[in-house]
């Protein structure tokens, strides 16, 4: 057994779960972050098979503190992350002025600063070895602006073209970096969030395991945007074909049922 891990955010449940199978499938060693314990106890139970090496780590990405606990872990064992998939997220809902500032606070901690942080810390030491990647997920959100959800699509955005820009920069590095963006997913997601989905809307929801099954074929493949699903696909390029004002009137109808 190799020293290199895969670490993943938000691995406790839906799409980062169903990523540290498929990683943990292929014979990857992982290391499994999320905030409850006993829920990472759980999944860790369910794919360990003595194997692969699984380290837990119950840290709350949204403090700083605890990003500085979770690097000195990674430093103080001499453990070599060479995949890091950024997929632990939060969403909010409702009105922007209506929505809680710790709420939108704790959003743009998780899905922007930690996402940051972590890829700045472990990309150097990537490219130093000229191997390894970096899979984030953002969500066909990234795509648009999404009134109700003003805050959530916008840091979506901001992974997209974090991503795409780094993927750039590193042509010549040997190391790739992809960007997930699902259309909505049958997770807790949506409910964490507030988000009441009709019945009818639920019915559109992708599952778990196939959204990760795509976008862990097509991060291996070294593909930069990765959306699951065909229809997903056709909504994303018709959002591009339409001016931004139809766009945004279309997206409020959406998130408002
Ligand atoms: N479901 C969708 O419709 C959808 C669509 C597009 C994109 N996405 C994106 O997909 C990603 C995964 O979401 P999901 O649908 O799989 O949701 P999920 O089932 O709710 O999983 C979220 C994961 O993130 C962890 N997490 C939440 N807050 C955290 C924090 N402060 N620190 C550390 N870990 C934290 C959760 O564990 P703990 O609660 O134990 O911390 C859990 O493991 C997110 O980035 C989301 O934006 C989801």
């Amino acid at each position: 057994m190799d020293n290199n891990y895969v670490l993943i955010t938000g691995a406790s449940s839906g799409i980062g779960f169903e990523l540290a199978k498929l990683f943990k499938r292929d014979g990857h060693n992982l290391i499994l972050v999320a905030r409850d314990k006993e829920k990472l106890k759980n999944v860790t139970d369910k794919l360990n098979n003595k194997k692969n090496k699984i380290i837990m780590l119950d840290v709350d990405l949204s403090k700083e503190e605890e990003i500085n606990k979770l690097i000195n872990y990674i430093d103080d064992n001499e453990i070599k992350v060479n995949i890091l998939v950024n997929n632990a997220g939060i969403g909010s809902f409702g009105n922007f002025t209506e929505i809680d500032w710790n709420i939108e606070e704790k959003l743009i901690d998780i899905n922007i600063k930690a996402l940051t942080r972590l890829t700045k810390y472990f990309l150097p030491k990537m490219i130093e070895n000229k191997s390894g990647g970096i899979l984030n997920v953002a969500s066909t959100a990234a795509f648009a602006s999404g009134p109700k959800m003003a805050t959530y699509y916008a840091s979506k955005a901001y992974v997209l073209n974090l991503t795409e820009a780094i993927h750039e920069e590193l042509r010549s590095f040997g190391v790739k970096i992809s960007c997930l963006c699902p259309g909505p997913v049958r997770t807790s997601f949506q409910s964490k969030a507030g988000i009441n989905k009709s019945e009818k809307a639920k019915k559109y929801l992708m599952d778990a395991d196939i959204v990760a099954k795509v976008g862990y074929e097509e991060f291996k493949k070294g593909k930069v945007i990765i959306i699951p699903g065909f229809k997903n696909k056709i909504l994303v390029k018709a959002n591009r074909l339409l001016p931004r004002a139809i766009s945004r009137k279309i997206i409020l109808k959406t998130n408002k049922k």
